[in-house]
């Protein structure tokens, strides 16, 4: 069943103060659900993600023969099915995550037996191309929709590849090494711009070697995995909104424990600094190979600087682009984005939402095909905000309302829930009105 279309009317703020623990990263969720419901053995996570994406993946996982038991709260149960799943009799539905649907695909290949994968109908206009070139280089049987979803594997033993990734991608990446985890001898993957890297940890937590270099990570096949316990760092990228959020209020004081640091995913924190936040991490540990620790954020007296997202920056924040983008005007310099062109294909195309949408709340802005200029020293105003049921401009212009003159009605506000349910109800806690 689909969730009601949702309308959010946000009030604007004061000040952000307070202290949040977040729900579980949704990269580390998908990974480790994907990983304990292929290992061998019972696998439990605590924290793990709340969001529809990883139910999507859990979903998948169980009709494919895992038993997943959901204990309550963020606690979940996987018994894995020892490396050999049982091809389901019906299409898997990935929803609205791309993440699923390209790392399953990279699981599902070398399998025995015949996979459908459908997906919502933004999903199903996303690019599909990017993991069926090096599936089809290992031999793999894999049948696109003119280039998207729905898509159909026909199972069959892989030969290891060297492969170089067009674009930046953690999840073709990942693709290729769940591929290369069950194919004899040595896959390699090389990119250009490191890009998140909790495949790789992952793996080696469950039991599995990789080697890697500078540019380059290999596995060598197969390996069979063990299921793990694991606590599911915060999800940096939620937090993203809330860091934002604080950064814009001088007086604001927000601390976030248990968050997710992992510096192939913290770039954030060095682009806010940049901006002339102040921000402290404090309490950092490993779990997992993960870092997690405690980021405190206050805003300057003077306002945030300017800044420019370009070259591998955008790559590694691809994701905090858009509320990085919303909270540009209210910077005293601007920010200028480029090489961000992959925004293009997200869950929606998130560089014309954005410009659209700040247009709406009466912000001038620049479009280019890559990027995005955003004039500092604006003041906006209350708007409709059309989220195209995206989950980040949802909570992107909900940010950006929190500084504007009256109030932002945000359309497609449920969609927030693809990521981070509990979005609305944690501004509404730390946003003093
Ligand atoms: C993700 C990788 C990124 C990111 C997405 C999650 C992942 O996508 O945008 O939200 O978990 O690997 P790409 O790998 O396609 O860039």
């Amino acid at each position: 069943m689909h969730a009601a279309v949702q309308e959010r009317l946000i009030r604007p703020a004061r000040n952000i103060l307070g202290s949040l623990r977040l729900p579980g990263d949704k990269s580390i969720s998908h990974r480790y659900a994907m990983l304990g419901a292929f290992a061998e053995g019972a696998s439990r996570f605590t924290n793990f993600s709340t969001g529809a994406d990883c139910a999507s993946t859990l979903a998948c996982m169980e009709a494919l023969g895992a038993r997943v038991n959901r204990l309550g709260g963020d606690a979940v149960e996987i018994t894995g099915v020892a490396g050999r799943v049982t091809p389901a009799n019906h299409p898997l539905d990935c929803g609205n995550s791309g993440s699923t649907m390209r790392m399953i695909s990279g699981l599902l290949a070398p399998q025995q037996g015949r996979f459908t994968l459908i997906g919502d109908a933004s999903l199903s206009r996303r690019p599909m191309e990017r993991i069926r070139k090096p599936l089809a280089a290992m031999g793999a049987r894999l049948t696109l929709t003119d280039g998207h979803a729905p898509l159909t594997i026909e199972g069959a033993p892989l030969t290891a590849i060297d492969y170089t990734t067009p674009v930046p991608s953690a999840q073709v990446k990942t693709c290729v090494l769940l591929a290369g985890l069950q194919t004899s001898g040595a896959t390699t993957v090389r990119e250009a711009v490191r890009t998140r890297d909790h495949s790789e940890l992952a793996l080696r937590a469950f039991g599995a070697t990789l080697t890697r270099t500078i540019d380059s990570v290999s596995i060598a096949g197969p390996q069979s995995l063990h299921g793990i316990e694991a606590a599911v760092p915060g999800d940096i990228s939620s937090a993203a909104f809330f860091l934002c959020a604080a950064a814009l209020f001088p007086g604001s004081a927000l601390v976030i424990d248990a968050l997710g640091l992992n510096p192939t995913r913290a770039t954030l924190l060095d682009v806010l600094t940049a901006l002339g936040a102040h921000i402290a991490v404090l309490n950092l540990e490993e779990k997992h190979a993960e870092l997690v620790g405690t980021v405190q954020v206050s805003a300057p007296a003077e306002g945030l600087g300017s800044t420019e997202v370009s070259g591998v920056l955008a790559a590694q924040l691809i994701d905090e682009l858009p509320v990085l983008a919303a909270i540009a005007p209210f910077t005293r310099g601007g920010i200028r984005i480029r090489d961000a062109k992959e925004l293009r294909v997200k869950e929606s195309d998130r560089i014309a939402l954005v410009a659209r949408n700040l247009r709406a709340m009466g912000a001038e802005v620049a479009e280019f095909e890559d990027g995005l200029d955003v004039p500092g020293g604006q003041s906006l105003h209350g708007a409709i905000i059309d989220s195209g049921g995206d989950h980040r401009i949802a909570m992107a212009f909900s940010v950006a309302a929190l500084r504007a003159e009256g109030e932002t009605l945000i359309q497609g506000a449920e969609s927030a829930a693809i990521s981070f349910p509990e979005f609305f109800d944690l501004l509404d806690r730390v946003a003093e009105r």
